[in-house]
């Protein structure tokens, strides 16, 4: 399985990426449906439990996403947040890599409900740099880490992981790199 695949502005998603993979339908902690690769789901999974036992709660805000979803989405981040921070945070349709169920964003369980908008996560900065600092454990990377914009081409996004394996989780975890560096892309 070829996990450490890019998706980004310069390389669109393939539909022959989702030949290799198996995605699975699951509940998310709101009882929504939402699709996922099966091993990220796994590892996600084990990432949960972990934080449970530290007391951070975390949970699956979206995984997959199919190109109609990503213009959805799109559209929705215009109407709420303008055009300026659209550009910055949201992959035109097929360049996402939610197209490839490899991607997770997370939402917060904060005082009794799930924070999942972008504005509000940004406030809960100490608990993400606690979950980012365990992700390559479980085989993830925070895909737009800060300063990393120009390598990227989005803003940090803090709730937004990538499933790429244990093995290439810590190696760009280690030295401090993003996917694009470490494939040289
Ligand atoms: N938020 C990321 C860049 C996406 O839309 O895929
Ligand atoms: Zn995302």
């Amino acid at each position: 399985m070829n996990y450490n695949l890019l998706v980004n502005k310069n390389n669109k998603m393939k539909d022959e990426y989702l030949n290799e993979f198996k995605l699975l339908s699951v509940n998310n902690e709101l009882n929504e449906i939402i699709k996922i690769e099966e091993e990220t789901y796994n590892h996600f999974l084990m990432l949960k439990e972990y934080l449970k036992s530290i007391n951070i709660n975390i949970g699956i805000d979206d995984s997959y996403r199919s190109i109609d979803r990503q213009q959805m989405i799109q559209d929705e981040y215009l109407i709420k947040y303008g055009e300026e921070f659209t550009r910055k945070y949201v992959a035109v349709p097929g360049e996402s890599e939610h197209h490839t169920g490899l991607a997770i964003d997370i939402m917060l369980y904060i005082n009794g409900d799930f924070v999942r908008e972008d504005d509000k996560l940004f406030f809960y900065e100490d608990i993400f740099k606690e979950i980012h600092n365990v992700l390559y454990k479980y085989g993830f990377i925070l895909r737009y880490p800060e300063n990393k914009e120009n390598i990227t081409g989005y803003y940090y996004e803090p709730w937004h992981i990538r499933y790429v394996g244990e093995e290439l989780a810590k190696i760009i975890y280690d030295n401090n790199i993003t996917l694009e560096e470490f494939l040289n892309k």
